[in-house]
């Protein structure tokens, strides 16, 4: 079986071909990263205008590097949100658009189902699993306990992960995309020159908060008569430090929570582009060998965003129950993965 899935929610304009042994054909992205620099983060309006300047010749480029006409495509899925949303109505629209001249089936497919899964598209990884979500629009800890079957364990109260790498960027004047060009600078810094709060640290339950974080970091920095490049750096250092320390503390409880309802071998899994971070890997890697459990990353390029994971998504949920959407699927801003989320603050959960 073979299926092509479009990715469009947010400032990734990407298309691949993924079959059911696993294989991902093609994998074409395109970030829009020059489009937004000049703005310092995402403009929901020029991210849109990329996605519909973009996304046909996309998709053509994955199909010719899967070496495979629409013809030969089984399914066709595309990200239906949650996501900024001129870019979903294109992704979706555009899928609609091709099942109905070729005659497939199409999905419309939750993009954190997609982070959900992606990591099963390498062998071996079985459910359950504990999953750290961290992008630049959710933050959440997620037991995945099979297709469908997510439930919440914690998210945060207010910023994204990527959101305050992001801010932080913006403020030490780093520049877009922030999570990297944070990470750059952390590497020439001193991450014990700023004492800086560690948010939700030792509280019970498992979730996150980081605007303190990001407002100390704006003290430290606006407190500095004329910083200095090292002072960036020893500031940048600072803040990914503390940021690790209180993910570090989250996935702890997160964890226990996981444990105590699925035991036995643990995965922690890590899913969206924070994941790409090598200070946060290392923290969670050390953490999860003090918890008899292992540390999934998977490769980078899966990580952040991409169509690759919406194809496997979308083929996961048609092996569980093959049946199209109709095409009067309605693109949706917001679509939590756990329909009880908001029912289910973690800040109640006793870890
Ligand atoms: O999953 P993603 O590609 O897009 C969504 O938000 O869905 O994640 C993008 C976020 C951005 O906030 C970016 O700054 C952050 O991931 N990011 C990183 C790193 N690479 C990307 N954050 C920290 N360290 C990194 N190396
Ligand atoms: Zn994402």
């Amino acid at each position: 079986m073979l299926v092509l899935g479009i990715e469009s929610s947010c400032d990734e304009t990407a298309a691949a071909v993924v079959s059911d042994d696993r294989r991902i054909l093609s994998d074409c992205v395109l970030s829009q990263w020059e489009e937004h620099r000049a703005f310092g983060g995402v403009v929901p309006e020029i991210a849109a205008r990329a996605h519909l300047d973009h996304l046909d010749h996309l998709i053509e480029e994955a199909l010719r590097r899967a070496d495979v006409t629409l013809n030969q495509i089984d399914l066709i899925a595309a990200t239906g949100g949650p996501g900024l949303i001129g870019g979903v109505i294109v992704g979706v629209t555009t899928g609609k658009a091709l099942a109905l001249a070729s005659g497939k089936p199409f999905l419309a497919v939750n993009h954190l189902e997609g982070h959900a899964l992606s990591a099963r598209l390498a062998p071996g990884l079985d459910f359950p699993y504990l999953l750290l979500l961290v992008s630049g629009g959710h933050c959440q800890l997620l037991a995945v306990a099979g297709v469908g079957r997510y439930e919440r364990l914690g998210a945060t109260i207010d910023d994204a992960a990527g959101e305050a790498f992001d801010k932080v960027a913006k403020l030490l004047g780093l520049g877009y995309p922030g999570g990297p060009a944070v990470e750059k600078a952390a590497k020439q810094g001193d991450a014990g020159r700023f004492a800086l709060p560690r948010p939700m640290q030792g509280r019970p339950g498992c979730d996150f908060s980081f605007s303190g974080l990001k407002n100390a970091v704006r003290l430290a920095w606006t407190a500095l008569p004329s910083p200095s490049d090292q002072d960036r750096a020893d500031l940048a250092a600072s803040f990914q430090g503390a940021l690790a320390d209180t993910m570090a503390d989250r996935v702890k409880h997160g964890l226990a929570l996981f444990q105590q309802r699925f035991p036995g071998p643990t995965s922690l899994v890590l899913a969206g582009g924070v994941a790409a971070n090598q200070a946060l890997r290392q923290r969670l890697s050390l953490l999860a060998a003090r918890h008899t459990a292992t540390l999934v990353a998977p490769p980078l390029a899966l990580c952040t965003d991409n169509g690759a994971m919406i194809a496997w998504a979308g083929l996961e949920r048609w092996r569980l129950r093959p049946v199209a959407d109709g095409f009067d699927f309605a693109p949706r801003p917001r679509w939590p993965l756990d329909p009880d989320a908001v029912k289910l603050p973690g800040a109640g959960v006793k870890a």
